[in-house]
């Protein structure tokens, strides 16, 4: 199963943004740790990061033909980029937004996603093991 997982705009920050809500990781250290369980659920996973949101969306229409499920978080554009929920609405492959922190819990404006209802599943508040939660979802159903 191969897997693409997209974080969006200021998630290369990571390791500099509030460690009491992102936690200490760097992007890089997060991705290896994506890497690190995908080796071992036996996924093909495909890590990326970006601060242009054209880039992101083009990475999204690779996934139509390239891959079989996809994990993403679009930071700040998950709350009004309705360019990237367009995006998604084609996809014929289970999607997992994850979140570092927990959304509903923070401030008012951060309650909304522009993709909250055409995901598969929403995993938010757990930290980076989010991520892996949303791995085994996609696994599970392969
Ligand atoms: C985030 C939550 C967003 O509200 C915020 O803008 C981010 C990160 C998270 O992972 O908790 O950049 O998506």
């Amino acid at each position: 199963m191969r897997v693409t997982v997209l974080n969006g705009v200021n998630l290369n920050i990571l390791g500099r943004r509030d460690p009491s809500l992102y936690g200490g990781l760097t992007i890089a250290e997060l991705e290896g740790r994506i890497y690190e369980w995908a080796r071992e659920l036996g996924l093909m996973v495909n890590c990326r990061q970006s601060n242009d949101e054209g880039e992101f969306i083009h990475w999204i229409h690779d996934a139509y033909d390239n891959a079989d499920g996809l994990v993403i978080n679009p930071g700040a554009w998950t709350h009004y980029a309705w360019s990237i929920r367009d995006a998604l609405e084609p996809l014929a492959i289970p999607i997992i937004e994850v979140h570092l922190s927990n959304v509903d819990e923070r401030e008012e404006w951060r309650r909304m996603s522009v993709l909250a209802d055409i995901v598969a599943s929403r995993i938010i508040g757990k930290g980076p093991d989010g991520y892996r939660e949303a791995l085994e979802y996609l696994k599970e159903k392969e």
